[in-house]
C-alpha cells in the first residue's frame, strides 16, 4: 500500500487541483466505507454527515444493491447506449409511473452520467420546446459547473475565469427567510419577494415580457425545491404555489433540479412534492443509484420529449444509460417501493431536528437550524447568532476531519459539508438509514467540535 505522505507527494505533482480536494489541506485520504462511516489509513471512523453530497444515501457498502452491481458485472455490465437493455426500459418505466402517480402526467425519461450533464440534456429540451435560450434562477442556486449549467448557477466565481456567458440566466432572489434579501420577515412579509418577482411582468420596460405578444423572453425557471449547496433552505409553506402562477401566467416552464434532494431526502420521492406544485421537467442524478455507478437523467412531460419533438439523436452520450448504473437504479427504485422511506425519513429526520434545536439552544453561535426530512442545516454565526461566523465553521469542518474528537472513549471524526451564501452552514445530509444511536452520536460529536473550536 502506498503510505498517505507518499500520495499526497504525488497528488501534488499528477493531480490537477482544479476540483475540491483542496478545500483542506492536506487533503483527506480514505481507504475504507461501511454503513455512515468512512476509515482512514489508521482504521479510524470518521461519521459522515454528507454521505458524498447526498449521493450515498443508502449507506456506504449497501449490502443489497452491492449484490446488484455485481450480478449486473456477472450478466450484461457493458453496452453501448444505442442498443436497449432491459433495466434501462424498466427503470425509466418505473420513474415515469412514479411520476404519473404524483403529477398525473405521463412523461419519458432520457438518461445521462453526472448531474450537469442531465442539466445540459434540460436546457436543450427547453430550448428545442420554446425556441428561446434565457431561463430564470434563484440567487444562491447551483446546478453544476459546465458551461451550460455554469450560466445558470448563481455564483459568479463560478464563471469568472470563462470569459461572456451570452445566456447568463436572470437571477431572482430564493426565499431565504432567515436572511431575506428585502430584509423582511416571514411573519409579516406576505411574500413580498413573490410580489418583487411579479412586479417584473408589469410592464415591458421591466424587460422580461413583450406586452403586444404576451409573450416572455425567459423559457424556464429553473428551481432547487429546497435550495442545496446555498445551504439547505427550506421555503416557507405555500411560496411555490403562489410562485407557479406567475410562471402559469406567462407559459414559462418550471424545471425541477432534484439532483441533491430528490430521492428521498426530504422524506418524499422528490423535493418538490413537499410543496404542491407540478413540474414540467426533473432532472435527478446522485442518490438514484447510491453513487456506484453514476446515473443522472430527466423526466418531462410527454409534449416536451415526445419523440416528434425530440426525435432520435437530440442528444448523445456515450455512458449515458449504462447497464451497471441503470441496475442499481433499477434496484433502488424497487427498495424505495418496498419500505416506507417517506415514514422512515420523517421520523428520523424529526428525531436530528428536535436534537439540533436543543443544540441551538446552549450555543448562540448557532444562528438557524432547519430542515426537511434528512435534508437539516445549522447556519454557524457569530455569539450574536446572525453574524456569519465563516472562520468559526471553517475550523470545525477541519478539526472534524483530523479524527481526533472522542466517543465512548474511542477515536473518531465527523464529516461536515458547507454550504451557505456566506459559507457559514453545515448542510447535513446523513444516510437515509442512520440509526437513532447514530443520530445521537452526530449531534454529541458536533457540539465537542463546537466547544473545541470555539475555544481555540
Ligand atoms: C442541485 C444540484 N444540481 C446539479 C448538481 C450537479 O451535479 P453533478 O455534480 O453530478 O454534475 C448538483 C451537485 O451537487 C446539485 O446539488
Amino acid at each position: 500500500m502506498v503510505d498517505d505522505q507518499e500520495l499526497v507527494r504525488k497528488d501534488s505533482i499528477y493531480c490537477s487541483h482544479g476540483d475540491t480536494v483542496h478545500y483542506a489541506e492536506p487533503p483527506k485520504i480514505f481507504r475504507g466505507c461501511e454503513g455512515c462511516f468512512l476509515y482512514d489509513s489508521a482504521d479510524v471512523p470518521y461519521l459522515d454527515l454528507q454521505m458524498w453530497y447526498s449521493a450515498a444515501s443508502f449507506g456506504y457498502k449497501n449490502p443489497r444493491l452491492s449484490e446488484v452491481f455485481k450480478a449486473q458485472i456477472d450478466t450484461l455490465p457493458q453496452l453501448a447506449c444505442q442498443y436497449l437493455h432491459e433495466e434501462k426500459v424498466l427503470l425509466a418505466e418505473k420513474i415515469c409511473l412514479a411520476n404519473q402517480r404524483r403529477f398525473k402526467e405521463k412523461g419519458r425519461i432520457h438518461f445521462n452520467v453526472g448531474g450537469a450533464q442531465a442539466i445540459e440534456d434540460s436546457l436543450k429540451l427547453v430550448r428545442n420546446a420554446k425556441g428561446k435560450n434565457l431561463m430564470f434562477a434563484f440567487m444562491g442556486s447551483y446546478h453544476g459547473r459546465t458551461l451550460g449549467a455554469s450560466a445558470i448557477t448563481s455564483s459568479y466565481r463560478y464563471r469568472r475565469r470563462y470569459g461572456h456567458f451570452s445566456d447568463r440566466a436572470q437571477f431572482i432572489p430564493y426565499p431565504y427567510c432567515f436572511r431575506c434579501y428585502y430584509g423582511r420577515s416571514r411573519e409579516s412579509c406576505d411574500f413580498y419577494c413573490i410580489s418583487q418577482f411579479e412586479k417584473l411582468f408589469e410592464t415591458e420596460y421591466y424587460s422580461v415580457i413583450d406586452t403586444k405578444a404576451k409573450e416572455s423572453e425567459y423559457a424556464a425557471f429553473y428551481v432547487e425545491p429546497v435550495q442545496a449547496t446555498g445551504g439547505y433552505i427550506v421555503p416557507p409553506e405555500g411560496y411555490f404555489k403562489r410562485f407557479k402562477k406567475i410562471l402559469d401566467a406567462w407559459g414559462i416552464l418550471l424545471v425541477d433540479d432534484e439532483i441533491q434532494m430528490g430521492v428521498y431526502r426530504t422524506g418524499k420521492l422528490w423535493a418538490i412534492e413537499n410543496f404542491e406544485v407540478s413540474p414540467d421537467i426533473i432532472v435527478f442524478g446522485k442518490a438514484l443509484t447510491n453513487g456506484l455507478n453514476p446515473l443522472s437523467g430527466i423526466w418531462a412531460k410527454e409534449m416536451l420529449i415526445n419523440p416528434t419533438v425530440f426525435p432520435p439523436g437530440s442528444t448523445h452520450s456515450t455512458f449515458s444509460s449504462n447497464p451497471l448504473g441503470t441496475g442499481i437504479a433499477l434496484e433502488v427504485m424497487a427498495m424505495l417501493e418496498e419500505e416506507n422511506y417517506e415514514k422512515k425519513v420523517s421520523k428520523s429526520g424529526g428525531y436530528f431536528l428536535s436534537l439540533l434545536r436543543d443544540l441551538k439552544k446552549r450555543h448562540p453561535e448557532i444562528g438557524d437550524v432547519d430542515g426537511l426530512g434528512l435534508a437539516l442545516r445549522v447556519e454557524i454565526c457569530k455569539p450574536d447568532s446572525f453574524t456569519p461566523d465563516r472562520e468559526l465553521t471553517e475550523k470545525m469542518f477541519i478539526e472534524g476531519l483530523k479524527g481526533t474528537l472522542d466517543y465512548k472513549g474511542s477515536k473518531c471524526g465527523l464529516i461536515l459539508d458547507i454550504g451557505g451564501y456566506y459559507k457559514n452552514v453545515f448542510t447535513l445530509a446523513p444516510s437515509l438509514h442512520i440509526t437513532r444511536g447514530e443520530i445521537e452520536m452526530a449531534v454529541e460529536l458536533f457540539e465537542q467540535l463546537m466547544n473545541k473550536c470555539k475555544k481555540s
